[in-house]
């Protein structure tokens, strides 16, 4: 099982400020450091956190691989296949949404996906698109012969009920399956935190969690106390 970190929300801080830290390029090694087997970053069109220059760092720096998530427009598949990461993960995206919400629909796009796919690929890039776990959108992504499919487990994330979060994770572990016996190579991600990431993990088809805002926000508390401690020290430093 491989760990995809996505580092989208160190960009995300640092846009707060239009400054140069944190940089996503520095997190990226610590986050190699500490097993990650990739980088995801999601370049949005309104370039609200990731940024070009981030990706073009990256792409230098980054040991493992980096995972380039962008929607379906020309545009952004032509800036992809100008920067060839070993891997792309086509993604749904609407301005004014606070992350992805829902999976790419496949069927209602499907010309435009497969000719994104076909340019991928065509360009060496191993492709995958984020869907929702139903049967006619994992046929629909074996039809435009994608790669490999990332199963949106929002819905598990949020499920309000256990009852309900077990019809979730039986909704990923069919999905799972569909797609193996399509084909297909299974990655899922989205609202994985540390307390429901387990029973995803344990799908035998998937092969690849991509993980963020979690991993984000624990860096935040795990790193608190030694950030303070350090400015703490320069300040008795400056009075000693
Ligand atoms: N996969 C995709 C396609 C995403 O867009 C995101 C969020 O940017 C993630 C995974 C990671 O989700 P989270 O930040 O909730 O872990």
């Amino acid at each position: 099982m491989r760990l995809y970190v996505n580092l989208d929300h160190v960009a995300t801080v640092r846009q707060a400020r239009q400054t140069v830290e944190p940089d996503p390029v520095r997190a990226a090694v610590l986050a190699e450091l500490g097993g990650a087997d990739g980088i995801t970053v999601h370049l949005r069109e309104d370039r609200r956190h990731v940024q070009d220059r981030d990706v073009e760092l990256l792409l230098q720096t980054v040991r493992t691989v980096v995972n380039l998530e962008v929607a379906v427009e020309p545009s952004m598949v032509g800036l992809a296949v100008a920067w060839r990461p070993q891997a792309v993960t086509l993604v749904p995206e609407r301005r004014q949404e606070i992350t992805t919400e829902g999976g790419l629909d496949v069927r209602a796009s499907e010309s435009a996906v497969g000719a994104a796919v076909q340019r991928l690929h065509g360009a060496g890039i191993k492709t995958s698109l984020f869907i929702d776990p139903d049967e006619d959108v994992i046929q629909a992504s074996a039809a435009v012969q994608a790669a490999a499919i990332e199963l949106h487990t929002g819905e598990y994330a949020n499920a309000d009920s256990e009852a309900e979060q077990i019809t979730q994770l039986e909704r990923l572990r069919s999905a799972a399956r569909l797609g193996r016996q399509l084909g297909l190579a299974i990655h899922a991600g989205h609202g994985l935190t540390y307390h429901n990431v387990l029973p995803v993990a344990a799908i035998p088809e998937c092969e690849e969690l991509n993980i963020g805002h979690t991993i984000v926000s624990h860096a935040v508390m795990v790193g608190m106390e030694r950030a303070v401690r350090e400015m703490k020290a320069l300040l008795l430093r400056a009075r000693a």
